[in-house]
């Protein structure tokens, strides 16, 4: 059997320890052959593949960003996937000779190995994204390499805000979900948590850090990109552009940190973590999670369970039907935001 391995989306920590244990297990254990494609389905239409064997992926694990490059270049021209694009996907497989596909994404990624594996063209899903908003599996490599930066930040800026008697507002990623900020927020004490799923008042946000300054202690607020305030103009905080239609480096941040200044009089210092959350070497627990997510891939295409992704349930990976994982995105419940709510201020 031939395997065709590709990345697309965002990278996320701990993607070259999935194919490495792809690529071991289906390789050395199970015999296959295996073919990477670089930028995700860039380098699979253009041709630019490398073969993937033990020697390529010695001592990968540890390494930061992923040795075949991801991008967001779309395999469907015309959305999700026409007749015409299928066809076009199935005769390039055929001419390498490829019997399935080990697809590494986030959500956008796993809907096209849904939609391959129902034309007949076999894929399994390995599930990646920092945000942690993919169904199908409790956690997804990545999310807590993020996690441990994003907390890291948060002790090194309360450690000057304190010098300074100053709130500190920082933002971090989660477009649709507050995952890393929920996680992040609460491993470092952080005195306010704003996540995309539970809008606040600039009026309530003030009157946290303003009860923080009374108790003496400065504020440290962690805001996910994602978050909008109430009564405020969606369109601000959401696109993420100027008034000139340009992006704007930090979204949420910028507008919240004057607010919060203007409000409470307490001079405000706004940060953004950005894609420092998602550069360096992943964590033990990334890089053991991606490792069994890639082992768990490769048996399955070794038993022909196509249209599966290898979630984890518990402390177990397991396939789970590709259409468990997609199309609803796994946002923070209203309990595990109640948890930490009760403590701001
Ligand atoms: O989807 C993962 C993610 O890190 C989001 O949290 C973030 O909004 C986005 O990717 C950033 O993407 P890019 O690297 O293309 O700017």
């Amino acid at each position: 059997m031939r395997i065709g391995v590709l990345c697309s989306g965002g990278d996320s920590p701990g993607m070259n320890a999935a194919i490495r244990g792809a690529v071991l297990r289906a390789v050395e254990v199970h015999g296959f052959e295996m073919i990477g494609f670089m930028d995700g389905w860039r380098g699979f239409f253009a041709g630019d593949s490398v073969p993937l064997d033990r020697r390529a992926v010695r001592g990968i694990s540890p390494l930061g960003g992923v040795i075949l490059g991801t991008s967001r270049v779309q395999p469907f021209l015309a959305g999700r996937g026409d007749a015409g694009d299928l066809q076009a996907i199935r005769d390039r497989a055929a001419e390498y000779g490829i019997d399935g596909f080990l697809l590494i994404g986030g959500n956008g990624t796993q809907t096209v190995a849904q939609l391959l594996t129902a034309a007949g063209i076999p894929a399994i899903g390995l599930p990646k994204t920092i945000d942690n908003d993919l169904g199908g599996t409790d956690y997804t490599f990545g999310f807590d390499t993020a996690v441990s930066i994003a907390a890291e930040a948060i002790d090194r800026l309360r450690t000057t805000g304190e010098s300074h008697r100053r709130c500190m507002v920082l933002e971090v990623m989660g477009r649709d979900a507050g995952w890393i900020a929920l996680h992040a927020g609460m491993a470092g004490g952080a005195q306010v948590m704003l996540i995309p799923e539970f809008p606040e008042s600039i009026e309530q946000i003030s009157e946290w850090v303003l009860s923080v300054r009374d108790r003496g202690r400065s504020s440290l607020v962690i805001v996910a990109e994602g978050f909008r305030l109430v009564g405020s103009d969606e369109q601000v905080t959401r696109d993420g552009l100027d008034g000139f239609g340009r992006k704007r480096l930090g979204g949420v941040v910028e507008l919240l940190a004057p607010l919060i200044e203007e409000r409470t009089g307490i001079e405000t210092r706004a940060t953004v973590l950005g894609h420092l959350q998602r550069g360096g070497s992943p964590t033990a627990f990334d890089r053991v999670l991606a490792t069994r997510t890639g082992i768990a891939a490769a048996d399955a295409a070794r038993a022909g369970q196509w249209g599966t992704m290898a979630g984890l349930r518990g402390d177990r990976v397991e396939m789970v039907p590709l259409a468990e994982a997609v199309g609803r995105l796994k946002t923070v419940p209203a309990d595990r935001y109640e948890e930490v709510r009760l403590t701001f201020g």
